[in-house]
């Protein structure tokens, strides 16, 4: 997504514009082409030859300075871009950018610009409620900027709340949701669901699976850079919360089918990638069993079955983990549940499926037809299944 894109990185002059060094060199490897914009007062915060460092390109600070090439820099800069970030976003250069006014270079860049515009928001808390600062960030939200964080927590000041600089891993999924935007999942929604359901015995102890959600996620991260508005249902992981989606916190099978129900008015496609329990306790216990029978026997009852009870005239696409006779498998699941696309994988392989960064699947379409993909990262994975979901959807 990132890859010989040109993003112009404004830095402004806040206590947070260290980290926006980290957000340059970030976004240098994932083999962006970044070029740093720094208003005077963020170098007195920061070197300029620290964002040269790590970009390896030169950053530029004046209006009136000469360029290596004789072009305009600002006009050459704006022209470059295909997303221009701000972070951080000092109330300062936020209300400028409100009001037109272009006397720096950045402003002036961001003026010229006709990419998209990315502010992260980054001040003390009072400036950031402060009602004209309000205002010209609606103004500017209007006017299509988009505006990441700030997050709320501890400030320079010692004080708490709303004003930190968002987290980079944030600001990056805002850049590659930008470059998306005009991506072939523009304007779709997509409900991804993700990770084991568990169900439980009593208030300690559950029954789940070995799924980790890292295949929804990625699917989820994947549509989003790829234009979607997405909505993740997920059970429980331990995978870092992806940014810039809708998210539904489920635990149980029946949490996630009312999720589910409740997400698919209007949506365009439903990946459940999600492993559901096929079983569940019967009855769970109010309170914590104890170890006192030689031997407990649990009874157990079947789960809906999500998929395909779930209709509507959307994509639907489920996974298939089998570990005999996959394809079989798979095709019987794909006309059972009505699916439009099923995604094999052979969960006996010790490099790909639960838990690993890996995935080798066969994807089958509703003729028979099979691709069968090979190890990829999942979330080159993701993405291939998502060509064959924007397919389906025209
Ligand atoms: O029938 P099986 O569990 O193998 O089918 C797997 C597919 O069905 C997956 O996409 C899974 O998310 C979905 N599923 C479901 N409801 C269940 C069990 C599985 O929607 N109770």
């Amino acid at each position: 997504m990132l890859k010989g894109k040109s993003i112009v990185l404004g830095v402004t002059g806040g206590v947070s514009a260290y980290k926006a060094v980290h957000i340059a060199s970030q976004l240098t490897q994932a083999s962006a082409q970044v070029d740093v914009i720094m208003t005077e007062a963020a170098t007195r915060f920061v070197a300029p030859l620290t964002f040269q460092a790590v970009t390896g390109r030169p950053v530029a600070t004046e209006m009136f300075g000469l360029g290596s090439n004789c072009g305009i820099q600002h006009i050459v800069l704006a022209e470059a871009a295909d997303v221009i970030v701000i972070a951080p976003a000092t109330a300062n250069t936020i209300a400028r950018l409100a009001a037109g006014i272009a006397d720096d270079l950045l402003c002036c860049t961001v003026l010229a610009a006709k990419s998209p515009v990315i502010l992260a928001p980054a001040m003390d808390a009072n400036m950031y409620e402060n009602p004209v600062t309000q205002d010209n960030l609606s103004k500017l939200q209007a006017r299509d900027f988009i505006t990441v964080g700030p997050a709320s927590g501890r400030l320079a000041s010692g004080k708490e709340g709303p004003g930190r600089l968002a987290e980079t891993s944030d600001i990056l999924a805002a850049i590659s949701q930008a470059l998306g935007r005009e991506s072939d999942l523009a304007a779709k929604h997509l409900v991804v669901t993700a990770g084991g359901t568990q169900e439980p015995i009593d208030p300690v102890r559950c029954i789940t699976n070995r799924s980790s959600g890292k295949m929804g996620y990625a699917l989820a991260e994947a549509a989003r850079d790829r234009g979607a508005r997405v909505t993740l249902i997920t059970a429980p992981t331990s995978l870092p919360r992806p940014a810039r989606m809708q998210i539904v916190d489920v635990c149980t099978a029946h949490e996630m089918h009312t999720a589910i129900r409740d997400a698919i008015s209007q949506c365009d496609a439903l990946i459940m990638a999600a492993a559901v329990a096929d079983y569940r306790p019967t009855r769970a216990a109010k309170d914590k069993i104890k170890k006192e029978a030689a031997e407990l026997t649990l009874e157990l009852e079947r789960t809906p079955d999500i998929l395909g009870s779930i209709k509507g005239a959307f994509v639907k696409v489920g996974f298939a983990a089998e570990s005999s006779n996959l394809l079989e498998n798979a095709s019987r699941k794909l006309h059972e549940k009505g699916l439009s696309l099923i995604i094999a994988n052979d969960i006996t392989a010790r490099d790909s499926g639960f838990g690993s960064d890996y995935n080798r699947v066969t994807i089958v379409d509703q003729e028979g037809k099979t691709d069968s993909l090979p190890l990829l990262p999942k979330r080159q994975v993701a993405d291939r299944i998502l060509d064959r979901v924007a397919k389906l959807l025209g």
